[in-house]
């Protein structure tokens, strides 16, 4: 049983070490700052149950991580606007004007395809209003 848990501890610590030296480039994380999406501002302080806050801050803190620029979302909504005659400027929601609020907080709260169903915990209902009246541009 020692030798075993021997055994394990030493893969484990060749496995870490093989990992933290890994170089730069396709081996290790990329060089130089991190991509912009993941500089998405910060959550607004206060209660998060209350109506009437930013829309535009909220989406890029709470939907920035997949919808702003270089997000998964952006990437696969990108495909499915081009495949339908749109520009590439569209697989950004923030662009699009055919969406409607109450499309919106369906798709936030049950999930479509490849995004996952947010809950309360990730977006309040005065949240959501918030941001589906912001990404809503068609009513
Ligand atoms: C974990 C990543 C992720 C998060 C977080 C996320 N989404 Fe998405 N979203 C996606 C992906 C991926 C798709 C495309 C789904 C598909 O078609 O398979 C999508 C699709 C959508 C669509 C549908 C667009 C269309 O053309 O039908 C809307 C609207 C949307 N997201 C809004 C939001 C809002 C608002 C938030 C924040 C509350 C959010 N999403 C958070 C990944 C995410």
């Amino acid at each position: 049983m020692k030798r075993v848990s021997l055994i394990l501890a030493a893969s484990v610590a060749v496995t870490a070490t093989a990992v933290l030296a890994a170089p730069p480039g396709p081996m290790g994380p990329p060089p130089g700052p991190p991509p912009p999406y993941q500089l998405r501002p910060v959550e607004p302080a206060g209660d998060r149950t209350k109506p009437g806050g930013d829309g535009r801050t909220l989406f890029e803190v709470h939907c920035g991580y997949c919808h702003l620029n270089g997000g998964m979302g952006t990437n696969l909504l990108t495909k499915q606007r081009l495949m339908v005659g749109e520009t590439p400027d569209k697989g950004l929601l923030a662009n699009r004007t055919d969406l409607t609020a109450d499309y919106v907080k369906a798709v936030v709260r049950m999930g479509k395809g490849a995004m996952p169903a947010q809950t309360r915990v990730d977006l309040t209902d005065a949240e959501l209003d918030a941001v589906s009246k912001y990404l809503g541009k068609a009513g």
